[in-house]
């Protein structure tokens, strides 16, 4: 369950409203590297840890940190968005009409649709979406996740900070831009300690690595003219979950597959020039005999002793 405290994590106060710098700030609260990704992932995460202890409680500690770094953005924007839409958009016209012209002087839905209020969208008012968010069940693959996100995220705070003069903003900003900078460390040390404990072999996400094929797991393919990537370590040096030695190869087909399609389903008026004979006419009981004759199949399978 969850509690609110009053107090916001860390103070978010402008010097002064400025209703165009709002509609920037919009894409680090909920574009796709924004804070609310950032918080519905862990969140996700953390709820759906099976590791109970130090790994599930880690979780959902920062899942529950990035709902207090929300907090602090929507407030931010509210403080921002005071006063406009009509003062701020007279300003900037009168300052620089074109930009005024191009941008329409604000988002006009923290005007028209919020009041004055943040928007869970981005910065071109995109609806922030939940297929943003890596929520895998697998430790390894989500803390990897979590290092790229606070990157971006942390690169496009140091952007966004770029872009305004404003002292409490900048304030509010540093205190952002540190607790991403030890993010990235907190997972990739999450990662370290996954492999001592040995929850993963190694660093890389690798399961069914038993029947993967082994020989393409080592192979650098290039396909460029005069490509210098064979220099690169992973052309040269050694896999780290076998250690046998990585090679450059220049990409070639491996196969005599030149990808064929079967005669297309008549009904489905597909153009086709009669090359594969007629097609088979489909319909849904055709799918569920096929799906029998896949089950009667794996059932054989599994008697004769046949790996996947
Ligand atoms: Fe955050």
């Amino acid at each position: 369950m969850y509690q609110h405290t009053r107090e916001l994590q860390f103070t978010a106060k402008p010097e002064k409203p400025d209703a165009l710098f709002a509609a920037k700030f919009q894409e680090i609260l909920g574009g796709q590297f924004g804070e609310m990704t950032v918080m519905m992932q862990y969140l996700f995460q953390g709820w759906n840890c099976r590791v109970p202890g130090k790994y599930k409680d880690m979780i959902m500690d920062i899942g529950t940190e990035e709902i207090s770094h929300v907090e602090m953005l929507t407030v931010m924007l509210a403080r921002l968005l005071e006063g406009a839409p009509g003062e701020t958009t007279e300003k900037a016209a009168a300052a620089n009409p074109v930009l005024a012209a191009v941008l329409g002087g604000q988002n006009p839905q923290h005007a028209i649709v919020s009041g004055g209020g943040a928007r869970p969208t981005d910065s071109q008012g995109n609806p922030w979406n939940a297929g943003y968010i890596v929520s895998s069940g697998n430790l390894l693959t989500d803390f990897r996740s979590n290092a790229a996100a606070e990157g971006q995220s942390r690169l496009m705070t140091s952007r966004i900070a770029n872009m305004t003069d404003d002292r409490g903003v900048k304030d509010m900003l540093a205190f952002n831009l540190a607790r991403d900078t030890y993010h990235q460390q907190q997972w990739l040390l999450g990662i370290q300690m996954l492999v001592e404990e040995g929850y993963t072999e190694s660093e890389i996400e690798r399961s069914n690595g038993d029947w993967e094929n082994k020989d393409a797991a080592h192979v650098f393919y290039t396909s460029t003219n005069g490509s210098r990537a064979g220099e690169g370590l992973w052309a040269t040096g050694n896999s780290v979950v076998d250690g046998e030695p990585f090679r450059a190869e220049p990409l070639r087909p491996l196969t005599e597959d030149d990808g064929v399609l079967p005669a297309p389903d008549p009904l489905q008026f597909v153009t086709y020039d009669g090359s594969q004979g007629p097609g088979k006419p489909g319909n849904a009981a055709g799918a569920a005999a096929q799906q029998a004759e896949n089950v009667v199949t794996k059932v054989k399978d599994a008697i004769t002793g046949d790996k996947h």
